[in-house]
């Protein structure tokens, strides 16, 4: 009779017990004392009710050992919701080091993926099951969310920033995408699938047909088309700095700060150069902005991220 109605989504990644177990247990809790509390009332109002218009209620200055019991122990309560809730927390927002990382761009009203070997989609996602999958996000216009019930998944998707969320699916199966931020008169409609298949499966889907080559290759030839390579060299003969073996290491710069070359680095050091000049460098980088969509910041990031360090040539 209510086959096609679930009053709960299904658990599908390593994430959906954890969290459903701290949510059963916060309503089991709130269930619990709302009935001993709501019992309590219409209890004392039977037993201590006023039995005859003269009846006056005897006097009474508090109890310490009930201050203190009722105080103390819902401070434990808390503080162990507390502990459970931010341990589930920690274990949501850092991914672990071996991941799949697929890039995500929301836009009034789609979803698009893209995967490191080149594959596009719209709308549906194509995961292998039992592998960490790392979703790296932003969006065109508006804030959107990216909302997977049956993984317990759920993060702003959010313009000129990138967010981040993972998951790990445990069971093949097409699972429901939302949007879950209102984002436009078409919100509703930006929904999409989440296809999880076995990794044999998945290597198939992955290598059925991928014209555009990887999203670094493409980053490769935007390079070159917008003539950045005119100034980042590889011999640190050019005006710029050399990108090779830059990603994930620390930079100096002219102010004397330190940052760590990230996605969101490269993205700023594409669309506003000057906000954070490399030290030793003149701020002569033109700005992007405009000229590059989110799709193709994500293929140079993707170009700097696989420029590996170039060997060191001995000199002497
Ligand atoms: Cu995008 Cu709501």
């Amino acid at each position: 009779m209510f086959s096609g109605f679930s009053l709960f989504p299904e658990q599908a990644s390593t994430m959906a017990g954890r969290v459903d177990a701290l949510y059963f247990f916060l309503v089991g809790l709130s269930g619990f004392f709302s009935i001993l509390i709501a019992g309590l009332i219409v209890y004392f109002a039977v037993k201590f009710r006023r039995r005859s218009p003269q009846a006056v209620g005897a006097e009474i200055h508090g109890g310490m050992m009930l201050e203190i019991t009722w105080t103390v122990l819902p401070l434990f309560i808390v503080l162990g919701i507390f502990v459970w809730g931010a341990s589930v927390f920690f274990a949501m927002s850092r991914p672990p080091d071996e991941t799949i990382n697929i890039y995500v761009v929301g836009k009034q009203w789609m979803w698009k993926f893209q995967h490191l070997d080149g594959q596009r989609e719209i709308n549906e996602l194509h995961v292998p099951v039992g592998r960490a999958v790392k979703m790296i996000m932003t969006s065109e216009d508006v804030i959107h969310d990216f909302f997977v019930p049956a993984f317990r998944t759920k993060a702003d998707v959010i313009p000129g920033r990138y967010t981040s969320v993972w998951f790990q699916p445990t069971k093949p199966g097409r699972y429901h995408l939302f949007c879950a931020e209102y984002c436009g008169t078409r919100h509703s409609g930006m929904i999409g699938q989440v296809v999880v298949m076995d990794p044999s499966e998945y290597q198939t889907w992955l290598s059925g047909g991928t014209p555009e080559g990887s999203l670094a290759s493409a980053g490769a030839k935007l390079f070159a088309d917008l003539a950045c390579n005119t100034c980042h060299r590889p011999d640190a003969q050019g005006r710029g700095p050399v990108l090779e073996g830059l990603f994930g290491n620390t930079v100096t710069l002219q102010s004397g700060e330190t940052v760590t070359v990230d996605e969101a680095y490269i993205r700023e050091s594409i669309l506003t150069p000057s906000a954070k000049i490399a030290a030793g460098f003149q701020p002569i980088m033109p700005t992007f902005q405009g000229l590059v969509t989110e799709e193709q910041l994500l293929e140079l990031i993707e170009y700097v991220k696989s420029l590996k360090a170039l060997p060191q040539v001995q000199t002497r």
